[in-house]
């Protein structure tokens, strides 16, 4: 079994609620990001990422995206899924993210997005990617 640390920041817990659904099929706890530092990674097997699209199709600046930028060059090639809500627009700013991820030699193995709280089968979709993160 991989040791998956599922990541995420949330304001109003869309993001959070996603994050929890990966971390019960991956059977661990999601952590906040305000908990976690490029020191952790090498600690985990596997990763998912969560971040609400903020800003203008931004990932947050404050808290969550200077501890992914520190924590990208640790990553290796180590499995990493990136996963996010959003409100109004087309959910543009997780294409970004998977795509400079890429561009900087992220694995990126899969991406989830919802718009607004996730439903019952993005829920179902996101315990699936923690169970296949964790295999
Ligand atoms: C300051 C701010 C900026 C936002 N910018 C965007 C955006 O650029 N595009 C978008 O689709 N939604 C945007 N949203 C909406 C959030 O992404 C959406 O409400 C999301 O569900 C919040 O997730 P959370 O509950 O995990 O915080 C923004 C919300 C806030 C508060």
């Amino acid at each position: 079994m991989s040791k998956v640390a599922v990541v995420f920041w949330s304001q109003s817990g869309n993001t959070q609620s996603m994050a929890e659904a990966v971390a019960e099929g991956a059977g661990t706890e999601a952590i906040e990001v305000s908990s976690f530092s490029a020191a952790d990674v090498a600690n985990y097997d596997a990763f998912a990422f969560g971040c609400p699209a903020m800003g203008a199709e931004e990932l947050e600046s404050d808290e969550f995206e200077p501890v992914w930028n520190e924590c990208v060059p640790e990553l290796g090639s180590k499995p990493v899924a990136l996963f996010g809500s959003y409100g109004w627009g087309g959910g543009e700013y997780l294409d970004t993210w998977k795509s400079q991820a890429e561009d900087a030699g992220v694995n990126v193995v899969s991406t989830v997005i919802c718009n607004d709280a996730p439903d019952d089968d993005a829920l179902s979709q996101l315990k699936d990617l923690g169970e296949e993160l964790a295999q």
